[in-house]
């Protein structure tokens, strides 16, 4: 732990490559239930490419050095010296050493104690098995090493421990060895053929459940796939088996990528700090994103489940293979990643569901980053924490980029530009720069002023004024964009922005597009806005159109266009393009939320719009429409959303709008609600095809309207679809549109639930986050109770993320409390947490980040509880650094 005085910065300019390079390492693990003992021998070598210095300096942290050898030789005190971070060898004091013309051997042994390591970095026990979290840079808690991704190397690991307790011993590639050992001890060892950065590193440990298969590859090679689970957890292991192997074709017949190693290792585990990690032939996930079964997970979490064991997979080659040469090129492997992610759930789900889905996490959570106190480019240049930059900037922003060159480039293009940057690169730790050069090239293509997207932090606005001359059938657009300033970045150059769009005729049906010069701008329906102000004139428009701007969200922007209610109604019910009409219908909400904002800040009653009826009943009883796009497109837009559309926000009008809204859609469409959702509620045998799926999602924002009406009927259903449901999808919307209410017996309610499910933990954290999301009066006290409860455990990211995370991430009124109390409550978790786990601790504290946007009271209260997060005594630089920067 630090304070802030010895709190450094580390800059993307500072890049030098290692003066050491290793070719390969030994690892020896000597497991025992309280510690472990760890001895490394690597063969070193000068790196050709880097000045050359006596001095060896390794990352080491947490770490007891026992023994220290050097070319066979062992080390006496003047010939190194360790401190909290670092272990230096003063190789130029080591007798007969020829450091610089021949490689060396390095031996150390260090004892460390993963029952302690509570901060899951490094190797820690999890109920009674070893599991390591490498990246970023958790391989230096383990043991003494050049612990930067440019340093690859091929690893062998032996692990003994205690045959009973820890009969599966693994790690990274294929096993070449196993044994007996004396004392009930046994042995394995494990060599990995590809060079790898020490954070793909990984080793498991403990007595696991195990599901087995296998997949052929295109080229006839079989591999062998395992899932390793907790105990008794086998059945809910298949749909990640079948996501296995669906990702695995998918990446041969898309991309042309084939698994390389002969067994692919999945290890499922409940105290994790993120969602899973991509460690070659051996991934490990969180529990949540394993275990499936209809019974205890949503339909979402079985997408979820799909996506991310796509994600692991998909970084075998992008990531591993190909990996980054320092963490500012994270998004190098991230964005890419995840738009491979997207493309592929979007190929097993539905194109349009899944891009608004991804636009909603856009706009919610990265628009908000972009505009506060830890914007940045998906290409960082600076950070004190690297754990603090594993951002929805650079994944999901990361991806949108990745998404325009797929747009710009066609799906061949971007094909061409992927097999380049594998023909170029595989094996080698390379930057965002050697990824746009492949694309460059691969098509021959301008990428230059495309590159801003990695330099400029900030959401675009891009602004769109129309003028149709009926005289000569033209349409002018006159575009503008610009882009906020951010902390250390202002007067921002413009982007090369692909605009996709549509003219509308009166039918819905599209125009056909042309330009009157300058023709070069637009390729298909793809307008290329490249400077702060343009000026597009369309040809051959036979009459007025409505216009569909940035279809499919073909860039991360904020769009402003002056729509009126009609034109954004008739989107609602005509646009070809499914994302913008999702887009018109949200507007439409939109428009109406701040209108009825403005009526209470005029202190006039709030007025209920009738056209609205009219379009939500069109969208409602349109038979052509899949249920779950219907699901979205009768959502109310995002309050998080919301808020970043303006300055400054006036919460509680904000909310008393939302509310409202709802409350008189609900009342205005009952018997439409109810008709939908009796048509679409399925009691029954269950089933998982995309027509039930559809159903029930559709089902579930109809009951949603009806629970808002406040009225026993309405209650009676929630209820009975709650008792008497075979899955999970309709138990958890059940009780949390209960559990959200003011239904009398909620209490009741929730009791039901927990004694029915307290066994299952995946299911218990649903019960945690339906209560810590109330959002009544009486939330605060309840999330006081829950932190007490014993399904509650501090140390369980999954579980702090449920009822913390949840309070203050998704619970805006008690949050926001105006008395305070939601940010006391944060604050509170916050100082439980910040030593026992700096990552989880740091991104809690993230949601103080937009305090700025509200009245100066909840500011006043809110940087008042940063500034005593701040006075925390040895607090952690991951916090440090998200508190010291919100408050500037
Ligand atoms: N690299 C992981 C992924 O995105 C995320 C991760 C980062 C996991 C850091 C653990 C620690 O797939
Ligand atoms: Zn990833």
């Amino acid at each position: 732990m630090k304070t802030s005085d010895s709190i450094s910065v580390k800059y993307r300019k500072d890049y030098k490559p290692s003066a050491f390079l290793i070719n390969k390492v030994s690892l020896n693990f000597e497991l025992f239930d309280d510690y472990a003992i760890v001895t490394a021998r690597m063969m070193l070598q000068a790196n050709p490419a880097a000045e050359s210095s006596g001095a060896l300096v390794l990352d080491g942290e947490e770490l007891e050095l026992q023994g220290i050898e050097v070319a066979g030789q062992k080390l006496v005190q003047e010939q190194y010296e360790v401190d909290s971070e670092q272990l230096t060898i003063w190789l130029n004091k080591i007798d007969g050493l020829d450091y610089q013309q021949a490689s060396f051997e390095l031996v150390t042994k260090v004892k460390i104690y993963p029952a302690q390591n509570t901060s899951l970095e490094g190797l820690y026990l999890s109920s009674e098995k070893f599991c390591t979290q490498c990246e970023a840079e958790g391989f230096r808690k383990i043991t003494y090493y050049l612990d930067r991704p440019d340093v690859m190397s091929t690893f062998t690991v032996r692990i003994e421990a205690e045959k009973k307790k820890y009969p599966h011993l693994l790690s990274n590639g294929n096993q070449i060895e196993h044994g007996s050992l004396a004392n009930g001890r046994h042995y394995a060892i494990w060599q990995d053929p590809f060079r790898k950065p020490s954070y793909l590193f990984a080793l498991c440990a403990g007595d696991y459940d195990l599901l087995e298969d296998h997949f052929t590859t295109r080229s006839g090679r079989e591999i062998k796939l395992e899932i390793y689970v907790d105990k008794g957890k086998l059945e809910q292991c298949h749909h990640a088996m079948e996501s296995l192997k669906k990702s695995m074709a998918w990446d041969e017949e898309v991309f042309g990528l084939e698994y390389d190693l002969d067994i692919y290792m999945i290890v499922a585990v409940g105290d994790f700090n993120m969602g899973a990690m991509e460690n070659k032939g051996l991934n490990i996930f969180n529990t949540k994103y394993v275990l499936a079964h209809p019974e205890t997970a949503t339909d979402q979490d079985f997408e979820d489940v799909e996506a991310v064991i796509a994600h692991e997979y998909f970084h075998n080659w992008t990531g591993n293979r190909v990996t980054c040469r320092d963490w500012f090129q994270l998004s190098l492997k991230e964005g890419l990643t995840v738009f491979r992610d997207q493309q592929f759930t979007a190929d097993q789900t539905d194109h349009a569901v899944k891009r608004i889905e991804d636009v909603k996490v856009i706009r919610s959570h990265q628009f908000a980053e972009d505009a506060g106190p830890m914007a940045h480019p998906i290409r960082p240049d600076s950070y004190i924490e690297m754990n603090n930059f594993y951002t929805v900037t650079v994944y999901n922003k990361g991806a949108e980029v990745i998404r325009m060159y797929h747009t710009l480039l066609g799906t061949d293009g971007f094909r061409r530009g992927m097999d380049l940057y594998f023909e170029r690169f595989d094996g080698q730790a390379v930057t965002c720069e050697d990824f746009v050069s492949a694309m460059e090239d691969a098509n021959d293509y301008d990428l230059i002023q495309f590159r801003r997207w990695y330099s400029q932090a900030g959401t675009p606005e891009v602004t769109v004024t129309s003028e149709y001359d009926e005289l000569h059938k033209k349409l002018t657009l006159q575009i503008g964009q610009a882009c906020p300033d951010t902390p250390g970045q202002s007067n921002k150059q413009p982007f090369h922005i692909p605009l996709k769009l549509g003219l509308l005729d009166k039918d819905g049906n599209d125009l056909p597009l042309e330009l009157a010069s300058n023709k070069e701008q637009l390729t298909g329906d793809i307008l290329h806005l490249t400077e702060a102000e343009q000026t597009f004139e369309f040809v051959g428009v036979s009459h007025k159109p409505v216009l569909s701007l940035l279809r499919n969200f073909s860039a991360p922007v904020r769009l402003f266009y002056d729509y009126n209610d009609q034109e954004l109604a008739f989107l609602y019910a005509h646009d070809k393009d499914s994302f913008n009409r999702w887009e018109a219908g949200q507007r439409l909400f939109a428009r109406v939320i701040w209108q009825l904002c403005a009526e209470q800040e005029a202190g006039e009653p709030m007025q209920f719009p009738l056209h609205l009826v009219n379009a939500v009943q069109n969208l409602l009883s349109d038979e052509s429409l899949d249920g779950r796009f219907k699901a979205l497109a009768l959502t109310l837009p995002d309050i998080k959303a919301l808020i970043e559309e303006v300055e400054r926000v006036n919460l509680d009008h904000l909310i008393a709008a939302h509310d409202f809204l709802k409350r008189e859609l609900a009342k205005q469409l009952e018997m439409d609600w109810l008709v939908h959702y009796q048509a679409n509620h399925h009691v029954g045998a269950f089933k998982q095809d995309k027509a039930a799926i559809a159903k029930r999602a559709f089902a579930g924002v109809c009951l949603s309207y009806l629970v808002a009406l406040d009225k026993p009927k309405a209650y009676e259903l929630a209820v009975s679809q709650l008792v008497n449901s075979n899955n999970m999808t309709d138990a958890e919307t059940a009780l949390q549109l209960l559990m959200h209410s003011n239904y009398s017996q909620k209490e009741q309610i929730a009791d039901d639930f927990y004694r029915k499910w307290q066994n299952e933990e995946l299911v218990v954290n649903k019960w945690l986050s339906a209560q810590a999301t109330d959002p009544t009066d009486s939330t605060i006290e309840r999330v006081k109770g829950l932190i007490e409860h014993p399904a509650f455990d501090i140390k369980n990211p999954n579980k702090v993320r449920s009822v913390v995370g949840a309070f203050a991430g998704s619970n805006l009124p008690q949050f926001h409390r105006n008395d305070g109390k939601g940010y006391v409550f944060l604050a509170e978790q916050i100082k439980q947490l910040y030593s026992v786990n700096p990552q989880t601790a740091a991104r809690l504290t993230g949601a103080f980040n937009r305090w700025k946007k509200f009245d100066d009271e909840r500011q006043r209260l809110m940087c008042e509880q940063l500034q005593g997060i701040l006075q925390l005594p040895d607090l952690s630089k991951d916090v440090y650094e998200i508190a010291s920067k919100a408050l500037g």
